[in-house]
């Protein structure tokens, strides 16, 4: 912490009563794309993430500086002026969530400086937008002392991004990054946000990140049109059954009601989401019996799905995912939204030493990019520090 509070002294000019927090970013095992759909998801938040140097100030002035970005420098705003506004880039994040609480009738009485540090990689799956949002509401939540529960914070954090930002999110990547656990990944129930922590490793394996630093320009976009596919698969799918949400339907269901689908899209958004709680449900039990082969399979058929039936990785992700299956990893998939960004793969102890390096080789030489790879740890939900 002692550069970031150097720093906030050399940008702020005083190091008088900060207040220190530290907001995970996540990674996704396996339920991609169904927290929209009221599935059962399995992330778990990670050592990387957001860092935040907070003061309170005497006007209603917020004064914000990131530390990624410093070359758009200073940014200030008042309480009165929060609405989104392009050109404050990262900062809209942080407007969206104080306009947020301003909105809900919360009395901020002040204004404050605020620098941010992000060890994140930006818009590659693990969630750094998540990450900013829950580090704002949970350090306005402790600076304000407004009591509000975590969960409370997750849903206020996702609103945000749905409504503010524009980006339709499930409430996966809020959930977990406010309620983590050290050394655990949480079992989320999205429709009744039910959480069950369970240890998360596989004896003799390593979880490996790989980031395809390929760019996601248009995932919003794309997002939001699954998110809408699915919405319409919901309205024929409950012509026929009395259901919630697309997985509360079994795959044997949907596939009686196969035919009653006109567009062949829409069929294939559906039964990704249908067996891909499947998929997660089986998880669960792979993890609780220590079968890393059995939960590797479900990452493999998990990955295809996402490839065939939702059409979210492309040939950036795929490759990344072949490369580390032939260099050894016993199953491996995308995670987080897709279209660019992030995979994972379950990796034997005994191969992880040169698994970077020839996964990276075998990237590089098929698509021109080179690879980043990181070993998380799981780690707790935003915290002070
Ligand atoms: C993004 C969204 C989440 C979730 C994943 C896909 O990370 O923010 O809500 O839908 O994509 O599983």
């Amino acid at each position: 912490m002692y550069p970031l509070i150097e720093k906030f002294q050399e940008i702020f000019g005083y190091q008088k009563s900060l207040f220190s927090y530290f907001s995970p970013g996540r990674v996704n095992l396996i339920g991609e794309h169904i927290d929209y759909n009221g599935g059962l998801v399995f992330p778990a938040a990670i050592h990387l993430g957001t860092y935040g140097v907070f003061s309170l100030r005497e006007d209603t002035l917020f004064r914000f500086f990131s530390m990624n970005f410093s070359n758009e420098g200073l940014i200030t705003v008042s309480l009165e002026d929060l609405d989104y506004r392009k050109e404050h880039g990262w900062a809209n994040y942080v407007k969206g969530i104080i306009l947020e609480f301003k909105n809900r009738g919360f009395q901020l009485n002040c204004g404050f400086d605020l620098l941010i540090y992000g060890t994140l990689p930006t818009a590659s799956g693990l969630s750094s937008s998540a990450s900013i949002e829950l580090l704002i509401s949970y350090a306005i939540n402790e600076l304000f002392q407004l009591k509000l529960s975590r969960q409370y914070l997750a849903l206020l954090s996702q609103h945000v991004e749905n409504h503010y930002m524009g980006m339709h999110c499930g409430i996966m990547d809020q959930l977990v990054i406010a309620e983590g656990k050290k050394n655990r990944a949480l079992l989320m129930n999205t429709a009744t946000l039910e959480i069950n922590d369970v240890p998360a490793r596989f004896s003799g394996y390593e979880w490996v990140i790989m980031n395809t630093n390929y760019p996601r320009k248009t995932t919003d976009s794309k997002y939001n049109e699954r998110r809408h596919e699915c919405h319409l698969g919901l309205k024929i799918v409950q012509k026929h059954y009395p259901v919630h949400y697309l997985c509360d339907l079994t795959s044997t269901q949907l596939e009686q009601i196969k035919h009653t689908f006109l567009n062949e899209t829409i069929y294939r958004r559906v039964r990704h989401a249908v067996t891909e709680q499947e998929r997660t449900l089986a998880s669960k039990n792979a993890m609780e019996k220590q079968d890393a082969c059995a939960f590797a399979k479900l990452l493999d058929l998990s990955h295809e799905s996402l490839k065939t039936d939702y059409e979210v990785t492309g040939f950036h992700l795929d490759t990344l995912v072949e490369a580390a299956k032939s260099i050894g990893a016993i199953g491996a998939r995308v995670t987080g939204a897709g279209f660019g960004g992030c995979a994972i793969a379950l990796v034997p102890e005994e191969k992880v030493k040169d698994f970077s390096y020839l996964v990276g080789q075998i990237y590089q030489e098929k698509t021109g990019l080179k690879a980043d790879f990181y070993f998380v740890t799981f780690e707790n939900g935003v915290h002070a520090i």
